[in-house]
């Protein structure tokens, strides 16, 4: 019978969009290709948190340059589906950025609106280089003009949850990328 008490809820994954086969296979890729665009110079990865944790754990794993991590915590009003572009920093950076290799490392990009004012919020602080690194891409729902270097894959304008991804804050320890269902 289903339930219907928040808490025990019946599991809304629906279809499975990026398996976790084809996550490890893209990943490594995009390691290789970070590895050689970054030969000779040290890099510093920003996650931002939640979401990207998952991935940029597995990403580091495939770098072969000087790496550092660090982290920064926004909380971007609106919905729980929808992002309004307004961002506040819960936690921001330990370090200083300037003059350093700055590779942003997302989870996902919807509107563009949290990484645009993530971006902005960034060269300010003068880095020698900033670039973006993101799992997962919606091209239909792009809003905002910005430039993203390396894309794990782009998908449909569906919400999506696991391997990072919540809804409500669950769903993150799925190990592929699937639907939200109704
Ligand atoms: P944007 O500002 O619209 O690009 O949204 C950015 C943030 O919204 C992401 O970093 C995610 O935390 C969240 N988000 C956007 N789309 C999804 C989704 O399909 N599933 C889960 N979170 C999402
Ligand atoms: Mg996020």
């Amino acid at each position: 019978m289903a339930q219907t008490t928040a808490g025990t809820a019946a599991p809304r994954i629906g279809e499975v969009l990026v398996t976790e086969d084809r996550l490890a296979e893209r990943i490594s890729e995009l390691g290789a290709e970070i590895s050689r665009d970054y030969e000779g110079r040290e890099l510093l990865l920003v996650g931002i948190l939640k979401g990207a944790v998952f991935f940029l754990s597995d990403l580091m794993r495939h770098l072969d340059v000087p790496c550092e991590v660090d982290f920064m915590a926004v909380a971007s009003y609106g919905s729980s589906t929808d992002s309004s572009g307004v961002v506040r920093i819960l936690k921001d950076l330990d370090v200083p950025i300037q003059g350093r290799h700055v590779l942003i490392v997302e989870d996902i990009v919807d509107s563009g609106l949290t990484l645009s004012y993530l971006l902005r919020t960034m060269r300010a602080r003068d880095p020698a280089s900033l670039d973006v690194c993101a799992l997962l891409t919606k091209p239909d729902r792009l809003r905002s003009n910005v430039a993203i270097r390396y894309t794990g894959f782009e998908i449909p304008n569906r919400f999506v949850i696991g391997y990072g991804l919540d809804y409500g804050q669950r769903y993150r320890q799925l190990p592929y990328v699937a639907v939200l269902a109704d």
